[in-house]
């Protein structure tokens, strides 16, 4: 039986599109129920709905964040899909770096990379392939708008669970140290990241110019305008040269004409 009346969901739902641009799904109650219910109960409130009240009569501040925080979706894993890290190492990073060769810098963005195994594993795919970017002054910036996940990603330490997915053994032997029960990144990766928080949906201008861009698995919670929008402040920030790398399920099409799909062997890519 739902706990969570009609109103108090589109309530919800505008909370989260204002702020964030994603475009909760009609029929996704559920998660509200699931996610909202403990937060009611630890605040004092019996129900959801008074919870809602409550958010209705303050201005906005840090309750309707931690509301929409508890919505969103952080899925992710280390080598997500695996593809795009193979077309990484075995073609575009070469590819940029013999552009880089006169100015041997290259800046790298995770845009939205939730708890952080993105980055890291584009971290660990740099030291382990391509020794030669130890002399290039390498950026790799990952943001998102959520300062909790952010918090977890800067932290690197994952559990059992979270390391063993997509993560090879031998990486993890590598390059994390066992803490208790839970796995803690070293420092010499950590430390190759600048993590930042950033909201997509706003005016971004204070990131540097982009070689390679990963906007994974995020395009497709937004809605066309939103979509457009976005594509249209990272065409501006990616380089003429540069690469942008999408999820599996989203592309450019009908969004933007001027970002060409680049077709590899084992997936796509976009340039400009
Ligand atoms: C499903 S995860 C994708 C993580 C990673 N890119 C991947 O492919 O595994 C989506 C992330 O987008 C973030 N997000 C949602 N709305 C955002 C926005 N407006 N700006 C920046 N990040 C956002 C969420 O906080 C979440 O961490």
């Amino acid at each position: 039986m739902r706990t969570i009346s009609s109103i108090d969901f589109d309530y919800l739902r505008k909370l989260i599109r204002s702020h964030s641009g994603v475009a909760l799904e009609a029929g996704k109650e559920y998660l509200a129920e699931l996610h909202l219910a403990t937060l009611a109960q630890q605040i004092g409130f019996d129900s959801i709905s008074e919870l809602v009240e409550h958010l209705k009569n303050l201005p906005f501040g840090s309750l309707h964040v931690q509301v929409i925080e508890l919505l969103l979706n952080y899925e992710t894993s280390f080598f997500r899909d695996t593809y795009p890290f193979e077309i990484l190492k075995d073609l575009v990073l070469p590819e940029i770096i013999k552009q880089q060769k006169s100015d041997e810098i290259i800046n790298i963005w995770s845009a939205a990379c939730s708890t952080g195994q993105e980055p890291y594993s584009i971290a660990m795919l740099i030291k382990e392939n391509f020794p030669i970017l130890d002399d290039y002054k390498l950026k790799i910036i990952a943001s998102d708008l959520s300062s909790q996940v952010l918090a977890r990603a800067s932290e690197g330490i994952y559990n059992q669970l979270e390391i063993s997915r997509g993560l090879p053994k031998r990486l993890q032997k590598k390059y994390f140290y066992s803490d208790g029960n839970q796995w803690r990144i070293k420092q010499k990766i950590r430390e190759m990241i600048d993590f930042r928080q950033l909201n997509l949906i706003e005016y971004y201008s204070n990131l540097p110019k982009m070689d390679i861009i990963f906007l994974r698995n995020i395009l497709i919670y937004f809605d066309i305008p939103n979509k457009k929008k976005i594509l249209s402040q990272v065409k501006n920030i990616l380089k003429t040269n540069g690469y942008l790398f999408l999820g599996s399920g989203e592309t450019t099409l009908n969004l933007d004409q001027e970002f060409k799909r680049v077709q590899f062997d084992k997936g796509i890519c976009y340039r400009l």
